[in-house]
This record gives structure tokens, C-alpha cells and sequence, in this order.
């Protein structure tokens, strides 16, 4: 237990990165269009970034104002306590979960100077570190199969105060990985040991898997994807019935179409938060 809060504590004064001026794509609660601004070490970073990265990449897009709506919507819970440990789920795959959980906690940590650390819980396929453009040879699989330590697999994004724990190589037991009492113990420490940090959990689809059940055990709250026209009612009820109808702060529209794809250009995509 102790050597997670050790290592964080390593990570978060070796991490230069909190105390510098963000300038890429930042984001102020409240505030009218941003402007971003580049300093040459941020310029490369966001290089590497995927443009699906929206709320960097397109800090003025109606994407990047939907995800600035969520995020408020998860700080300033009308009927409940502000959950610190949220996961992303849908009910089947490709639904958005990895695209919402990227940009949201990139969205919390850009508006509201909060530390967050995004974990990706898909160790089927895992995709997280894609986005924010780092190689991932470690991460939460070799963690949990006690191959790498915290420090080795806990990586800055330059994203602020967002770092990420990658998934690792595919792992052939997730479901296993996951419910091990080694990931009940990182979750409950994480969530413990600071408070004033969101964490961030991308999972997988509901329908095809086992592991966001397990996983919904150990979080405060779910958001929920639902990609249009794509996984049918009976399957999406089935999945927030399992999850348990408490549990969810929100659904996310995604209205996600394929002919408006390419960030450079303005275009119309819906979401719809629903809390
Ligand atoms: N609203 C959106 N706008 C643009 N691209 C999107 C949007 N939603 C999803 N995508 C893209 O669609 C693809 C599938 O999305 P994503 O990987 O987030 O789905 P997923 O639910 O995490 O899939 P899986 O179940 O395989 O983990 C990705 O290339 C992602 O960037
Ligand atoms: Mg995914």
C-alpha cells in the first residue's frame, strides 16, 4: 500500500511539468474561447498528441465545450457527493469509451488545475497511451503481474496535471488481472491516499465482457457511452441495469459520424450529457 502513495508522491515532485504554464489548448472554467499558446517543448508534445484529443487539439470545437459541460456536470453534482474515481463503459465496442475518458480527463485537468490520472483498464486492446502519443512496452498488466513497479508504468503526459497509466502489452487474463485483490488495493489506495486527485478508469464494453462489472465495484460513478444506432436497447438496458442505475452520473451521446472525421475543420457531432 505505502509504496503506491511513495511513488506518487516521487512522481509528483520529480513532475516538472505541474509547475510550468500549460499553454496548450488551456482551458478555464467560465472562460470565452481559449487561446492556446506553444512553447517549443509543448509544441513537441502536442505533436504527438492524436487529434482525437479534441480538447487540446480543438479547444474551440463544440466537442471540447460538450466535454467541458461533462466535466462540470461530475464537479458539481447537483444530488450527490463529487465522485473522485469515475469509469467509462458502453455496452458493446467502439462505442467512444477511450475517445470520452481521454478527453474528459484531459478536460478536468486543462480547466480546473486538478491532478488526474487516467488508467486504461482495457487490457484486451489497450489505447490510451496511442492518444497521448507514448509507447507503452509497461504498464498496468506488467504492474499487476508484478513485472514493473508503479514508478516504471505511471507516466506525464504533458497534458498538465494528467498523468496516465498505459495498459501494458495485452494481457491474455483480464478479467483475472482485474478483479485481483493486487488492483483492489491500487484502486482503493489511489482513491484514498489523494483526495485531490480524479481518477480516470477506460474499461470495456459490457456485453463482450466481464471486466467493467468487476471494475464497477471500486469506482464512485459510471459514465456511460452510447454510440448512435449502433448497440440495440434491450443491450444498453441490460448493461445499466447491471451496473446499477445509481452508479451512472451520466450517458454520453456520441453521436459520432463517420464522414465529419478530420479535427481541422468545423463540423457538427453531438453529445448530450444527461445526469
Ligand atoms: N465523437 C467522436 N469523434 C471522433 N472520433 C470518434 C468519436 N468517438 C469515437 N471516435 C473514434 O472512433 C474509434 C472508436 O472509438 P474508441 O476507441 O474511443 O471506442 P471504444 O469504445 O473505446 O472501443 P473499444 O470497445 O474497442 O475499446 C476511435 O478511432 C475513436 O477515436
Ligand atoms: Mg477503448
Amino acid at each position: 500500500m505505502g509504496k503506491i502513495y511513495d511513488a506518487f508522491e516521487r512522481h509528483r515532485r520529480e513532475s516538472k511539468l505541474d509547475s510550468e504554464p500549460l499553454g496548450v489548448g488551456r482551458i478555464e472554467a467560465g472562460e470565452g474561447p481559449s487561446k492556446p499558446t506553444f512553447s517549443p517543448d509543448e509544441m513537441v508534445r502536442a505533436a504527438k498528441y492524436s487529434p482525437k484529443l479534441v480538447v487540446v487539439s480543438a479547444p474551440d470545437s463544440l466537442d471540447a465545450e460538450n466535454f467541458k459541460i461533462l466535466r462540470s456536470q461530475i464537479m458539481f453534482p447537483k444530488d450527490r457527493k463529487r465522485p473522485k474515481a469515475i469509469m467509462v463503459t458502453s455496452a458493446l465496442p467502439g462505442e467512444g469509451k477511450s475517445f470520452v475518458a481521454s478527453n474528459l480527463a484531459a478536460s478536468i485537468s486543462l480547466g480546473f488545475n486538478e491532478n488526474v490520472i487516467l488508467i486504461d483498464c482495457d487490457l484486451r486492446r489497450p489505447t490510451l497511451h496511442k492518444i497521448f502519443g507514448i509507447s507503452a512496452s509497461q504498464g498496468l498488466h506488467e504492474y499487476l503481474t508484478g513485472q514493473a513497479g508503479f514508478q516504471d508504468v505511471v507516466v506525464k503526459t504533458g497534458v498538465k496535471k494528467l498523468t496516465l497509466l498505459a495498459g501494458g502489452n495485452p494481457s491474455p487474463n483480464p478479467t483475472e488481472l482485474l478483479a485481483s485483490q493486487m488492483m483492489e488495493d491500487f484502486l482503493v489506495e489511489v482513491k484514498e491516499r489523494y483526495e485531490d486527485r480524479y481518477v480516470i478508469v477506460d474499461s470495456t464494453p459490457m456485453q463482450v465482457t466481464a471486466e467493467a462489472n468487476v471494475l464497477s465495484q471500486y469506482v464512485d460513478g459510471i459514465i456511460f457511452v452510447i454510440l448512435a444506432e449502433k448497440a440495440p436497447r434491450e443491450l444498453i438496458q441490460k448493461s445499466i441495469e447491471s451496473l446499477g442505475k445509481e452508479k451512472i452520473l451520466g450517458i454520453v451521446f456520441n453521436g459520432y459520424n463517420q464522414s465529419y472525421r478530420g479535427y481541422k475543420k468545423y463540423y457538427r457531432k453531438y453529445y448530450k450529457t444527461k445526469l
